[in-house]
């Protein structure tokens, strides 16, 4: 039975983080991960992260961007920290080998990104996230307190007599074998849910496993609802256009040519916050200004040709290769497409959920910095401040604690589980049936626009699909590298991540961020300026509300 301190589960930039400031404490680190650390879902963080490091700038104007870009729905003093302590984690990154990019006097670089008033994204041309894991990566392999279990999926948690967090069923994806690991502190960090969607910008990978897991074991999520269309993704494949494009001076044009942002947001134009330009794309299109394919127009032939090979580089490659687009000479066809989930696993400012023991930090959890709406280029600075924080947190708290004996019920019963999935015989649907009907009821009724009756329809599929998915059969009998057994897995994961957001959006009557409802089109600050808790009561999730923590903002109309 592998024994650890600290047991990371997931290592992206928040995984890996997390680890390191616990190893760095001489904890025992556990990381594990379903695929090789630098394939997780971070690499995909494409434009930069946010830090106020400019003299000019402040952290003030950083936490207030912040706040107005999550309507009003983000904890204040979670904010407060994470903008306060971003110049730091930049410059450590930096120091320890972040090739951030530089200015010919040879200073840190920024460009512009969505809804701030100060350019302050730190970026390495559109492959940020990337070059940041690969350090981090580096950075672990340095410490011996660190094992890391590469290719190895965790399928439930385990808690003690006591209901305490004890340790995690893991399997290994190359043998099939099960394992119990035991720990003082699981810190969970498996990113977001995106592949509930269809399209969606997310890794096949990113399928909700943490927050599925947390919410088994009893921890509360939190504002569910509130899931991020990105402005300009690939019609169809969902494929990332980065926000950089816009920050470098890029426009979005409607079929009949016109630069429409200034109907929406006439100060910040394409720099609007994300749901405000995904809204006013969605509302091009619906009302017959997009093109036959559904889509507008992002032109990025306005930005000098050089600065586009110099600083966006990959979308050249992704225009090319997925478009057959040469960004540099032509508009691109876009639209929104499903990219963040602001909810999670509710979690304090060092990363504590409601259950002892349990930790949660990055894209998995709901701090809540992001509240309704994230800005651009501040999740990469969310997994690494709230990593790090994790990571002492949980160190600390297990120092001198005796290590803890889970129930041992979880071994067993997860091991039955699997064994039920590969020994059933075909008979009901299968599973890429399942998970394809559920993207496209998500992506139709639970996107950019939601009312009453479409999210109840969508409900009704979930809770059919969750029904349907208890007798899919897996093609691969075998033990190596089954990824039909882990499908299956994932999907179940998936189905509890969609339902939660379903009865999010259904419950909140109000329009704010990223949750839209065309019956309830104002933001109601008297009934809803609060978060809405989900946590697993039977058939259907037990609904319970948390006040927004404010500091010093109050709320105002939010205008671009
Ligand atoms: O558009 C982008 O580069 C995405 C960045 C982010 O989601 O923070």
């Amino acid at each position: 039975m592998p024994q650890h301190d600290v047991l990371v589960i997931g290592a992206g930039l928040a995984g890996q983080r997390a680890a390191l400031a616990a190893a760095e404490t001489g904890a025992s680190v556990g990381v594990i991960s379903k695929v090789h650390p630098v394939r997780s879902h971070s690499n995909a963080a494409a434009g930069g992260i946010n830090a106020a490091l400019d003299p000019e700038d402040s952290w003030e104007s950083h936490a207030f961007d912040t706040v107005k870009g999550s309507d009003y729905l983000g904890d204040q003093d979670a904010i407060e920290v994470m903008c306060r302590e971003a110049p730091d984690e930049v410059l450590r990154l930096e120091h320890l080998g972040v090739t951030f990019h530089r200015s010919d006097e040879g200073k840190l670089g920024t460009r512009a990104f969505g809804g701030a008033s100060a350019a302050r994204t730190y970026y390495v041309a559109d492959i940020t996230g990337q070059a940041l894991l690969h350090v981090l990566y580096e950075q672990l392999m340095k410490h011996d307190e660190v094992t890391r279990y590469e290719e190895w999926f965790t399928t439930a948690l385990a808690r003690d007599d006591s209901g305490r967090l004890a340790g995690a069923v893991t399997r290994n994806i190359r043998d099939g074998s099960l394992e119990l690991f035991t720990a003082k502190a699981v810190i969970l960090a498996t990113g977001g849910n995106g592949q509930i969607f269809n399209p969606t910008t997310n890794a096949l990978i990113c399928t909700g496993d943490g927050i599925a897991m947390a919410y088994r074991a009893g921890a509360p999520l939190m504002d569910m609802e509130m899931v991020q269309y990105h402005p300009t993704t690939l019609a169809g494949i969902g494929l990332l256009i980065t926000e950089g494009a816009r920050g470098e001076g890029a426009h979005l044009l409607n079929a009949e040519g016109e630069r429409f942002m200034e109907n929406y947001a006439p100060n910040k134009m394409e720099l609007a916050s994300r749901d405000v330009v995904s809204r006013a794309e969605q509302t091009e299109i619906n009302e017959g200004r997009g093109f036959p394919d559904g889509t507008v127009a992002l032109d990025i032939t306005v930005v000098p040709r050089h600065r586009i090979l110099q600083s966006l580089r990959e979308i050249v490659n992704v225009g090319r290769d997925f478009a057959g687009v040469d960004i540099t000479s032509e508009p691109i066809h876009i639209k929104p497409g499903n990219h963040y989930v602001m909810g999670g696993i509710k979690t304090d400012i060092d990363g504590q959920t409601d259950v002892p023991g349990l930790y949660a930090a990055g894209e998995c959890a709901c701090v809540s910095v992001h509240g309704g709406n994230r800005l651009g280029a501040n999740s990469l600075l969310d997994t690494l401040i709230f990593g790090r924080r994790s990571g002492v947190h949980a160190a600390q708290m297990g120092r001198g604690m005796a290590q803890p004996t889970p129930a041992g019920s979880e071994l067993a019963r997860e091991r039955e589980a699997i064994q039920s999935i590969i020994s059933r015989d075909r008979s009901g649907r299968r599973l890429s049936e399942i998970k394809a009907e559920m993207g496209k009821v998500m992506d139709e009724q639970v996107s950019v626009f939601r009312d009453e009756e479409r999210l109840r329809g969508a409900l009704e599929v979930v809770k059919r699909l969750q029904e349907e998915v208890k007798t899919v059969a897996v093609d691969d009998k075998g033990s190596v590298f089954n990824q039909d057994v882990l499908g299956a897995l994932e999907l179940q994961f998936m189905l509890d991540n969609a339902e939660c957001i379903v009865m999010g959006a259904i419950e909140r009557k109000e329009s704010r961020g990223a949750q839209f409802r065309t019956d309830f089109p104002e933001r109601n600050d008297d009934e809803w300026l609060k978060h809405i808790n989900l946590t697993a009561d039977g058939d259907i999730p037990a609904v319970s509300y948390s006040d927004v923590t404010m500091t010093q903002w109050e709320p105002e109309e939010r205008t671009y």
